[in-house]
């Protein structure tokens, strides 16, 4: 990986055979992998394939006892763990950086609860975002957020990350959802808070066994709209439009430029059908949700000819029915895995003011066309810009072939100086992982950064809980 600051090693250890020992006997055959590298492949290397360990063992447990006899054993035997639910971030957080090793949610898999009228679910963190989505829609409920890597991810992860998404917009900051959590300590201190909690950042601190969430109502009435629009500055308007005229049955309202359009047309993800025939040089997906789906639907069509009378977009179509809404969500979802297609990809994901968020797309194209890395047969090949308008979250995508230290030194701190420059944030939603440790200083103050290492050093003095993320080492 192109590493600015290569970490050096600060929890050394061999793995034993009395540790081998020990994992065996408080974990079934298929609740752990040792030194088959072929099977230890999926889970020491991250989604964009930019991050990658070399631990020789992954844990499995299945139940809260088992994650607490692995950390209280590994605390007291100074082994350092990295804990992973689905492997899906995306700044390097869940994939050990040396030899951790991986404390994996896979098994971690039952829901424990649900109250219908509440509404409240209490599962386990392993569980799959998009199975307890499915589990709720059959008795009317859904998970208040929503993401492109569903299949995948677990609630765990999503709490740990506190994941943002496709319906922040509609449904707030996943904390603010979580009602209660069940973690464990380095030490294997079992912290059961999981009606009270209201929140907690675990991630660096513990492990995340079981998640108390709050789940709203599934909508009765969801529709799409998918707008072609010639200018950043009509992306404002329409979503200014959109706040105004949608007002409280608008749940998402997303964007994405040409380039991302080009991509997902390249690489034929999903067999995507385009809704629009023309190119644009952008897109927005407009979404509501209801509960009268003629009302609602009304209302979308009136907020569309108005945009188009005014000259606010260019084009725009509804979706008629549920496998067309789904298609053009599979457009927007699909463009992370179409910028991960060519080989690489430089991830940013930064909140700023709106007026601004695409500027960092041109300063970063200019810039790297400057430098001569930008074109057919450079080393990169494309600057994609997409994301969540609603929140002011832009994702700047670098899609290159190979991860080269020459683009990563053109681009960093660049992205993150312009971002502190507009007063904005370099970790969105993604998260600081291993990739920004060491630019914590760009969001954070140095008051702030030290109580933070204050908190961890006390909670995990041994420091073998995810070294090496999160928390600048200089
Ligand atoms: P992992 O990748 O396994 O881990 C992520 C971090 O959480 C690591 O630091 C890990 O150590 C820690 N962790 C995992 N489980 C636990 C636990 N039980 N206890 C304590 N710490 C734990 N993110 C967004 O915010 N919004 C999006 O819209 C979005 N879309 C995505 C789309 C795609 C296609 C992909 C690949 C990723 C996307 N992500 C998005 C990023 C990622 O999916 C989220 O961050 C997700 O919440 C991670 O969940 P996971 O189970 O895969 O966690
Ligand atoms: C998204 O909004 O699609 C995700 O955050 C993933 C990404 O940024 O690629
Ligand atoms: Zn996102």
């Amino acid at each position: 990986p192109a590493k600015k600051h290569a970490p050096t090693k600060e929890v050394n250890f061999t793995l034993t055979q009395d540790d081998i020992k020990f994992f065996t006997s408080i974990l079934p055959a298929n609740g752990l992998i040792i030194d088959n590298e072929d099977d230890l492949m999926p889970y020491n290397i991250d989604w964009m394939r930019k991050y990658r360990g070399k631990s020789r063992l992954v844990v499995k447990p299945k139940d809260t006892q088992q994650v607490s006899q692995i950390l209280k054993y590994c605390n007291d035997n100074k082994l350092a763990v990295v804990p992973q639910g689905g492997n899906t971030g995306l700044v390097g957080g869940g994939v050990p950086v040396f030899d951790e090793i991986i404390i994996n949610t896979n098994n971690l898999n039952q829901i424990r609860s649900f109250d219908p009228i509440s509404g409240v679910l209490t599962c386990d963190a392993g569980c799959i975002l998009e199975v307890l989505d499915r589990y709720l829609a059959e008795r009317c409920y859904m998970m208040p957020l929503d993401l492109g890597a569903k299949g995948s991810c677990h609630i765990g992860g999503n709490v740990a990350t506190n994941a943002g998404g496709l319906r922040l917009l509609r449904y707030g900051s996943l904390h603010g959802s979580i009602l209660g959590l069940e973690a464990i300590l380095p030490d294997g201190t079992i912290l059961d808070n999981l009606s009270t909690l209201r929140k907690d950042n675990t991630g660096t601190l513990g492990i995340i066994t079981g998640v108390s969430i709050s789940t709203p109502r599934r909508p009765r009435a969801v529709n799409v709209a998918v707008l072609g629009i010639n200018s950043f500055q009509n992306v404002q308007k329409a979503f200014m439009t959109s706040k105004d005229e949608l007002s409280e049955i608008l749940s998402a309202f997303e964007f994405w430029d040409m380039n991302a359009l080009n991509l997902l047309k390249t690489h034929n993800i999903q067999g995507t059908k385009f809704p629009l025939e023309d190119h644009y040089p952008f897109y927005v997906l407009v979404e509501i949700s209801g509960s009268n789906k003629s009302h609602d639907d009304e209302k979308l069509h009136n907020f569309l000819e108005n945009l188009l009378t005014n000259e606010i977009v260019t084009n725009g179509v509804v979706a008629q029915d549920d496998t067309q809404i789904a298609r053009f969500w599979s457009l927007r979802e699909g463009i992370p895995e179409a910028c991960s297609k060519a080989g690489a990809v430089y991830k940013y994901d930064i909140s700023v003011p709106v007026p601004v968020l695409y500027q960092m797309v041109k300063d970063v194209r200019i810039r790297l066309q400057s430098a001569g890395v930008l074109g057919e047969d450079k080393l990169v090949s494309d600057v994609i810009g997409y994301g969540h308008i609603g929140d002011g979250n832009l994702h700047l995508n670098i899609v290159a072939n190979t991860y080269d230290p020459k683009v990563t030194n053109l681009i960093e701190p660049y992205v993150y100086e312009w971002t502190e420059q507009h007063n904005g944030s370099i970790s969105a939603e993604h998260g600081l992982g291993f990739m920004k440790a060491e630019y914590l200083g760009y969001t954070k103050s140095p008051s702030m950064i030290s109580l933070m290492k204050q908190i961890k050093q006390s909670i995990d003095p041994n420091g073998i809980m995810n070294p090496y993320k999160f928390l600048p080492t200089r």
